[in-house]
């Protein structure tokens, strides 16, 4: 008997028609108005009870709006059982219930500035104020974790509940005895507290989360899909050592209920929200207290939370938006509830970054090495603001381990300014027709047999003149990285190799520009700057050069190693693997592979006839090493620049970092010792932060510490 609400087939069909809901609202009907609860249901349960949504939370926003637009409408359409007519709840039957001392309430989203004025609106309104009033708001990370109440009597931490439906939860206190930040004993009663429950949210951080999922996959078990669920999930484990280990804390947020020693309930301490936490901090609870901010009205709240927006990526737990929470307790006692919210706080919600959508086929691209990467193409879905329809899938391994079939759903994520990735297919909403990704055993360009060294992830075609590779060089060769031809780009490249123009490097250095005048879209400027941006590019320093020519690991730093060796680029032609694993930090794997290039006579060729075109083969000053003098500011240390920077490019900030004796590193580890961050950084910052050992600094900072502020 299969015991299951919904069964697999009941499942792919709300799934599938959740999406077309979104995309395409049915007209309104009471049939309809039924179809959207069912669905409604279904997701909630994905949610609550299987702490596995399927879903955004966005989108269940989208379709719960939908219905409670189409009840107001249309009241006679409300059926009894529908969602909006209850609080959502959590509550299984695993767990003994409890009552809360005062019932959890949820929040009303807001989604753009409009949404946070209109509330400000409403808050003034609902207390007596005039439309020019200001009122002082105070924002808070929005937690993407659980929510929990803990309740102390005598100083004691004698009660944890999940929220359940709000009013009852599920009793875990054996389970939250084991998260270290909640105290299990805090000094209440000295300021006359006998009793408190205080609200607060479960969840992991994100270092320790990749650290469980690492361990997981080594140990050959299911992935988990994001810190929320695990963090949820951890909680309402039966055994309390299973939720010790996976590492949850917790934060408080809300002080939700007090009363002294004769029972009389204190609405207060010091009159705002902001000392109320400052309070609980000083008791020992973990308190956001370092997002926190008082702003003086709703502008500059707009503006915290399009800040915090950006840099969401650089916050050490998952966040999914901001709380806004009138500061005045006087003021949110006017301003009241709702059955279901308080009508003195919001959520101001960030774009979802995390969506499902449809792999429908496999593209695999021919990198200029030859690597062949394997890309998902997927239903178009919007991800932090941004329409994403294609995903790296990386190589057959990535695929292999995670099992990723062709039509199965997938969670996608795209953080920040990482990659969109797949994060897991959504095995349980298979209907069967999903079918293995082939890998192919031949380029799916030139058809040469594909080869895989063993200690490398991609399957590589080795035909050098395979006409993608070939391409893809040539991209490479004028970008900004390598020779820096000014406007070239891409585009460029593609259009006259099309033409017929370009068939190896040494044709961009031959191209005609009256034709290329000729071209739609081009014009006599247009080929003259093109020109211009050519003929300075033939005058670069050699390691641009070496760099420019795509040979498998030899990249920027490698490039300057060998231009400081040599007179002239041709001269490698000569050298022994002896020679070049003398240079320090030049391996016998990129040594090899630069051999290899310099013994083909196609590439001779093709050097000799870009030295005959004036492409600079000689080594300039600018090839030669710096000394760095022992006092450099920066002598001996190691750094790398995360996010985006706005005062320099990447390459100059790097280009100054050298001079000032640093050396440029690509990753975060113990070996880093400084950390500079831009707008937007990522996961670099994050681990660096939880290190502990890196310097970080701003981009401010830096320039000061290069004496250029
Ligand atoms: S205050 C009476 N503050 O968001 C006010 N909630 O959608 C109750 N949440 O169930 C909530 N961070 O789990 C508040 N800083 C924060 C929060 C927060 C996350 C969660 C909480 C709540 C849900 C409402």
């Amino acid at each position: 008997m299969n015991k299951q609400p919904y069964p697999a087939e009941k499942q792919r069909q709300y799934f599938d028609w959740s999406k077309t809901w979104l995309e395409h609202p049915a007209k309104p009907s009471a049939e309809h108005a039924g179809q959207l609860g069912d669905l409604i249901r279904y997701h909630e349960w994905r949610y609550y009870v299987l702490n596995d949504p399927v879903i955004s939370d966005y989108e269940y926003d989208q379709l719960y709006k939908q219905l409670e637009a189409l009840e107001l409408a249309h009241p006679e359409w409300k059926l009894p059982d529908s969602p909006t007519q209850r609080v959502s709840s959590d509550l299984t039957d695993l767990f003994r219930n409890v009552e809360h001392l005062r019932p959890m309430l949820s929040l009303d989203n807001s989604y753009n500035a409009d949404d946070l004025h209109a509330f400000d609106e409403q808050v003034k309104k609902l207390n007596g104020l005039p439309a020019a009033a200001e009122v002082e708001y105070s924002v808070e990370p929005k937690f993407d974790g659980g929510s929990i109440a803990v309740v102390y009597e005598n100083d004691l931490l004698v009660r944890a509940a999940t929220r359940g439906n709000g009013v009852e939860g599920e009793e875990i206190t054996n389970n939250i005895k084991t998260v270290r930040s909640i105290p299990l004993k805090a000094a209440f009663s000295k300021y006359g507290i006998r009793r408190i429950e205080l609200r607060g949210e479960a969840l992991i951080a994100k270092d320790k989360f990749q650290k469980i999922n690492a361990q997981r996959e080594a140990a050959g078990l299911p992935l988990f899909a994001n810190p929320r669920n695990t963090a949820t999930g951890g909680l309402r484990t039966k055994d309390p050592r299973e939720t010790a280990e996976r590492s949850i804390d917790a934060f408080i947020y809300q002080l939700g209920y007090a009363e002294d020693q004769s029972g009389q309930i204190l609405t207060d301490r010091e009159g705002s929200h902001a000392a109320n936490m400052q309070f609980l901090h000083t008791l020992g609870f973990k308190v956001p207290l370092d997002v926190t901010k008082v702003c003086a009205n709703i502008e500059e709240v707009i503006q915290y939370c399009t800040e915090w927006e950006a840099k969401r990526e650089s916050y050490p737990f998952e966040i999914d938006g901001m709380v806004i929470k009138v500061n005045d307790l006087e003021m949110q006692e006017r301003a009241g509830y709702t059955s279901h919210h308080p009508r003195w706080a919001i959520a101001f919600k960030f774009k979802a970054k995390q969506a499902t959508s449809t792999l429908l086929h496999v593209e695999f691209q021919v990198g200029k090495i030859g690597s062949i990467t394997p890309v998902a193409k997927i239903e178009p879905v919007q991800l932090a603001g941004v329409t994403v329809s294609s995903v790296s899938l990386h190589n057959e391994d990535f695929i292999r381990s995670r099992d990723i079939r062709l039509g199965d759903k997938v969670l996608v994520e795209r953080a920040g300014d990482v990659i969109p990735y797949i994060v897991k297919s959504l095995e349980e909403l298979r209907t069967g027709d999903e079918k293995p990704i082939d890998f192919p055993k031949v380029c799916p360009v030139c058809q040469h047999p594909l080869f895989r060294e063993p200690e490398e992830a991609a399957w590589r075609c080795v035909n050098y003149q395979c006409e993608a590779q070939v391409l893809q060089r040539m991209i490479h060769h004028v970008s900004k990285d390598a020779m820096d031809i000014e406007g070239f780009g891409r585009a460029n490249v593609e259009r006259f190799y099309a033409l017929g123009w370009l068939q190896n490097l040494a044709d961009i250095y031959r191209l005609d520009y009256e034709k290329i005048a000729g071209l739609e879209g081009f014009g006599k400027k247009s080929a003259e700057n093109l020109k211009e941006a050519v003929e300075k590019a033939k005058k670069n320093p050699i390691k641009r050069l070496l760099h420019s020519l795509s040979i498998h690991h030899l990249g920027k730093r490698v490039s300057e190693l060998l231009a400081a060796e040599v007179d002239h680029v041709l001269e490698l032609r000569h050298w022994d693997l002896e020679r070049f694993v003398s240079i320090k930090d030049v391996g016998p794997v990129v040594a090899q592979n630069i051999i290899a290039f310099f013994r083909q006579e196609d590439n001779i060729h093709m050097l000799e006839e870009m030295e005959a075109l004036g492409v600079n083969f000689k080594q300039t000053d600018q090839d030669r090493p710096k000394k760095v003098a022992n006092d450099a500011p920066l002598a001996g240390k190691t750094i790398l620049f995360t996010g985006s920077l706005e005062k320099m490019t990447r390459t100059e900030a790097q280009a100054m970092a050298t001079a000032a004796g640093a050396k440029n590193i690509s990753a975060v580890s113990g070996n880093l010792d400084i950390l500079v961050v831009g707008a937007n950084a990522g996961s670099k910052l994050t681990k660096a932060q939880a290190l502990g050992t890196v310097t970080i600094w701003t981009e401010e900072e830096f320039l000061a510490q290069m004496g250029k502020s």
